[in-house]
């Protein structure tokens, strides 16, 4: 693991400066993409990018960790709207590359499989970024006794339904249900860059990258990734 310690609002440049880099390396890159607060200062540096012609979206393929069941995809919370405002809809990717888990899938149990499939025929993601919640979760993998390994529908916990309702009008609005990739989805990565940033996350952290390795706090299993990169402004 690559751990990189930056001051206060920084991880954003740090984090679009490795990104972009990795971009650039290959031919037809795979990335894996995440929402929330966390990324949104690394999205702004690589839209910057994009724009002055230092880095080319044309060829890259993106595969979001989840999305809601439940929201319509033009629904300004779904993740779908969401990283088009904060990244597609200013950068020069071809939108027929862009893919999201469909939440309102008529068979979600099929939906799943499929989303699986297609990250394998794309050739596997290249580079996924993570954010982490304050339980541990990664992508919308809650802390369990079991690990689900491969995309699948997960009951969001209480405080992760509490922690985003601040981007609705009311808990009651946040749906109850994701679909998110698995912890193995997410291993399978080839590299994995995990962002965190913002207030109350120094000790879910250490917990994540020192402590044991259970699901209980899912994101501790990325200690088993040999090509994990850390980039955070806590105080760890
Ligand atoms: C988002 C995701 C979540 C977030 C996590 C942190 O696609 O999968 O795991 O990364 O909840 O969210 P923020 O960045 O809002 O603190």
């Amino acid at each position: 693991m690559e751990l990189i310690k930056v001051k206060k609002g920084h991880e954003g440049n740090v984090a679009a400066v490795l990104f972009a880099d990795e971009i650039k390396a290959l031919a037809r890159p795979v990335i894996g993409l995440a929402t929330g607060s966390t990324p949104v200062r690394m999205y702004d540096y690589l839209i910057k990018r994009n724009q002055s012609g230092e880095l080319d979206f044309s060829k890259v393929c993106s595969f979001n960790l989840d999305e809601y069941c439940g929201l319509p995809k033009v629904h300004p919370q779904s993740y779908y709207s969401f990283m088009q405002e904060h990244l597609f809809k200013y950068v020069n990717i071809d939108q027929r590359n862009v893919f999201f888990p469909n939440g309102n899938a008529v068979s979600l149990a099929e939906e799943c499989s499929q989303y699986e499939s297609m990250i394998q025929e794309a050739g596997g993601i290249d580079i996924q970024l993570l954010g982490i919640g304050h339980n541990g979760h990664i992508g919308f993998n809650e802390p369990s006794d079991i690990i689900a390994k491969e995309t699948h529908v997960q009951v969001l916990a209480d405080s992760t339904r509490t922690a985003n309702a601040r981007f609705f009008t009311s808990i009651e609005e946040v749906p109850t249900h994701a679909i998110t990739m698995g912890i193995k989805t997410i291993l399978n990565a080839r590299k994995i860059m995990l962002l965190c940033c913002g207030e109350g996350k120094a000790e879910i952290l250490k917990q994540a990258l020192y402590g044991d390795v259970t699901p209980r706090v899912p994101a501790s299993l990325l200690q088993l990734h040999p090509q994990l990169t850390v980039i955070t402004d806590q105080n760890i």
